[in-house]
């Protein structure tokens, strides 16, 4: 049986907007944020604390941070790649941070310049200090099935890497599919690998959407119990450093899905599609989101 809930995080303000060349300004961010409370996300991404050299685009990450309207019960996270992200985000107030790691080495020099294993050695401050001030850490485990550089990635990668993150303390475990290319029994093979070391409670998937698989994937984490998964509005999104991998799977996509088999969100998928709308046209371009323009267009 399919679990009788489903916790979505939006990745939208974070993962969704980090790839976009044009700076959005700040109170487009914090509006998007705010749709997204109003349609009934309780866990929001909301940026990242890394060098505004390699990612321009969340170089206003204190000033969202400051600019949204906290609401009562709702996750507000962000991205700390490092000591340096975690200072500069505790000001914040972040009710949780994320910490990014990659099954696969080439990636990770790519994306945080440094292996896999100083990756690992950095996080483990960050942990450490997070959990002083109370702050939940999940981390993000990238190129789970495939990686732009290296190809196929096996599962045993994937055990070695969750390992070293429950190593260190990080609470919650992520498995992402930075490129899209994972397909349904591939999924859970990386995902049994998770599963063998983490609560099923944490454990969660972050699916891009580049080769149409998300929704089929997700299908297949429901069918495992898995119900956490990231979502990114209006489907935006990519990674700077997985190049012509696009954006998460649309959380209007998987809301929708999730509403016909009966499992619940709490959220309002118009609402929802309003907040879809409303950064799509901030960015000059129709939602990726299928139902998103379905719902548009009635
Ligand atoms: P580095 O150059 O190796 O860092 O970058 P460094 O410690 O040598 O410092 C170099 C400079 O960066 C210094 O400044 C530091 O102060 C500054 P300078 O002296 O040259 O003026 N610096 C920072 N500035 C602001 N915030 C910081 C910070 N750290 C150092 N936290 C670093 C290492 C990790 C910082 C860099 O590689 C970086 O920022 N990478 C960005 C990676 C990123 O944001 N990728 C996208 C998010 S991950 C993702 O999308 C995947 C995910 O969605 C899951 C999935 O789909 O797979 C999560
Ligand atoms: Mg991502």
């Amino acid at each position: 049986t399919l679990p009788s809930r489903v916790t979505l995080v939006d990745v939208g303000p974070r993962d969704g907007l980090q790839n976009e060349k044009e700076l959005v300004a700040t109170e487009h961010k914090a509006q998007l944020v705010e749709m997204l409370y109003l349609a009934g996300l309780r866990e929001i991404e909301v940026t990242s604390f890394v060098s505004p050299k390699w990612v321009p685009q969340m170089a206003d990450n204190a000033a969202v941070m400051a600019a949204i309207k906290r609401q009562p019960g709702v996750r507000y996270s962000v991205l700390t790649p490092n000591l340096k992200g975690l200072e500069a985000a505790l000001p914040t107030r972040p009710d949780e941070i994320v910490v990014f790691a990659a099954a696969s080495e080439a990636f990770s020099q790519k994306n945080i310049n440094c292996s896999i294993a100083e990756s690992i050695e950095r996080f483990a401050p960050v942990v450490e200090a997070a959990h002083a001030t109370g702050i939940k850490v999940r981390g993000a485990l990238s190129c789970a099935v495939g990686c732009p550089y290296e190809g196929d990635i096996n599962a045993d990668q994937v055990e070695r890497v969750v390992l070293l993150m429950k190593g260190i303390g990080v609470d919650h475990l992520g498995v992402a599919d930075t490129i899209g290319v994972g397909t349904p029994r591939k999924i859970q093979a990386a995902m049994e690998r998770a599963l063998k070391h983490y609560p099923l409670v944490e454990v969660s998937g972050h699916f891009h959407d580049t080769y149409g698989q998300a929704l089929a994937n997700i299908y297949a984490c429901l069918e495992m119990g898995v119900h956490n998964f990231d979502t990114s509005v209006a489907g935006l999104g990519g990674c700077p450093y997985a190049k012509g991998a696009t954006g998460n799977v649309a959380s209007e996509d998987v809301v929708f899905m999730l509403n016909g088999l009966g499992i619940e969100t709490g959220i309002d998928i118009d609402k929802l599609v309003d907040a879809g709308a409303f950064i799509s046209g901030v960015l000059g371009r129709p939602p990726v989101s299928r139902v998103g323009r379905a719902l548009l267009a009635k």
